[in-house]
């Protein structure tokens, strides 16, 4: 396996500050459009009941908080992220969607959710985990503000397992992403992060392990679009 890449956080609030402006955009290109697919199957999974608070951690510029409250009346989110600048562009599409009385963002670290004990009834992350230095202790604090049963569910990016699949997109991420995202984002390093901060990833089975011990039971690891995309449900233990 590579050495990890840096993800000392003021080094990762940083590199998502200065690509904010084309985080969006690129997303929607270099996924294909399928993040937004991603986006909704995470939010189907929770089965959200009317009215449930929802923590979305790591929420950038808050599209997957949007989408949730999007699914299910009367539900709230907040969305933690520590890039500001991602948080701004979050904040003008909330406010741009009328969605500001539901979809609340505050500045705030994955090691120190400030967010308040057993507070919400589910929580997300996508594609965020893989980008945190402390996983674990992240972890940790969802399980604290989660109220028992609660539930999780997090997004992250794989590993296809069709062989051919698997070699095309490896050079495609390898070789394709970076290039592309570096031209448009105008970003020296931060779509070379993106497979770097993947490949280092633990696999489905590991990460599943690292859930079960850091609070969670019940959990399950989908696969989304042949492996590309894993989505982890689970729920926060009794
Ligand atoms: C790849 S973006 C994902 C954004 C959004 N969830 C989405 O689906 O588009 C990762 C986000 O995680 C945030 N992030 C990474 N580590 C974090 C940490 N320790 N605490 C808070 N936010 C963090 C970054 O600032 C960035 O906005």
């Amino acid at each position: 396996m590579n050495s990890p890449p840096d993800k000392t956080p003021s080094r990762i609030a940083g590199m998502f500050d200065a690509i904010a402006p084309r985080y969006d955009l690129l997303n929607h290109v270099l996924s294909a459009g399928l993040d937004r697919r991603w986006r909704v199957r995470a939010v189907d999974a929770l089965a959200l009941p009317d009215g449930s608070r929802v923590l979305d951690l790591c929420t950038g510029t808050a599209d997957l908080a949007i989408a949730t409250v999007q699914a299910s009346r009367g539900t709230s989110v907040v969305g933690v992220d520590f890039a500001g600048a991602m948080l701004k562009l979050g904040l003008t599409k909330i406010r741009g969607a009328s969605l500001d009385q539901r979809v609340r963002l505050v500045r705030g670290d994955a090691a120190a959710i400030p967010v308040g004990t057993a507070s919400c009834d589910a929580a997300t992350i996508a594609f965020g985990i893989r980008n945190v230095a402390e996983p674990e202790r992240a972890l940790r604090e969802i399980a604290r503000v989660l109220r028992p049963g609660g539930r999780l569910a997090i997004l992250e990016f794989g590993q296809p397992r069709v062989p051919g699949l698997r070699t095309l997109y490896s050079w495609y991420f390898r070789y394709m992403l970076p290039v592309v995202g570096r031209m448009v984002s105008k970003h020296q390093s931060a779509y070379s992060y993106l497979p770097a901060s993947v490949g280092t990833f633990p696999p489905p089975a590991e990460f599943s392990r690292t859930l079960a011990a850091t609070g969670f039971s019940q959990v399950r690891a989908v696969p989304l679009t042949f492996g590309v995309v894993y989505l982890f449900v689970a729920l926060k233990s009794g």
